[in-house]
């Protein structure tokens, strides 16, 4: 897949100026950018399981962090709590090995973010 995978799927989403966001395993978080770009009194929320990871996404988006725009948490999608006020608009989880095995499982569990009317959208690559 070309070096366009991650724009190609931020455009497709058309975050608004006002969107939650969270995003299931950020990995070294290249989308936050993206994201963040198209936000303005919006947020956005990355998730990740590895603590590496999280470092890593947190350092290559300081200025996002500083600006109050983005947040790192260190967390996994099967146990995550963030208590029963914070929903979101838009959820997108990108090469995210539980979609690939148990896709419906992994619905479910990011579902349950969901603000009302609010959007999923999954990627990941299918066998050669
Ligand atoms: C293949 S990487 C993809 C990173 C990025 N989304 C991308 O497309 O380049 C998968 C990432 O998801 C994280 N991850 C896998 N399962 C997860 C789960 N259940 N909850 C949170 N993060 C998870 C991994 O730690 C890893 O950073």
């Amino acid at each position: 897949m070309s070096g366009d995978r991650i724009p190609d799927f931020v455009r497709r989403m058309q975050v608004r100026p006002t969107d939650r966001v969270l995003e299931i395993g950020c990995g070294h978080g290249v989308a936050c950018g993206l994201v963040c770009a198209w936000l303005t009194s919006g947020q956005y929320l990355a998730i990740d399981r590895s603590r590496k990871m999280i470092d890593a996404a947190s350092a290559r988006n300081a200025r996002f962090i500083e600006q109050g725009i983005a947040t790192f948490l260190l967390a996994d999608l099967e146990t995550l709590d963030l208590g029963e006020q914070r929903r979101f608009d838009k959820i997108f989880a990108m090469r995210v090995g539980l979609f690939h095995r148990d896709p419906e499982r992994a619905r479910r569990l990011a579902e349950r973010w969901l603000a009302p009317g609010g959007q999923l959208f999954v990627q990941y690559d299918t066998p050669a």
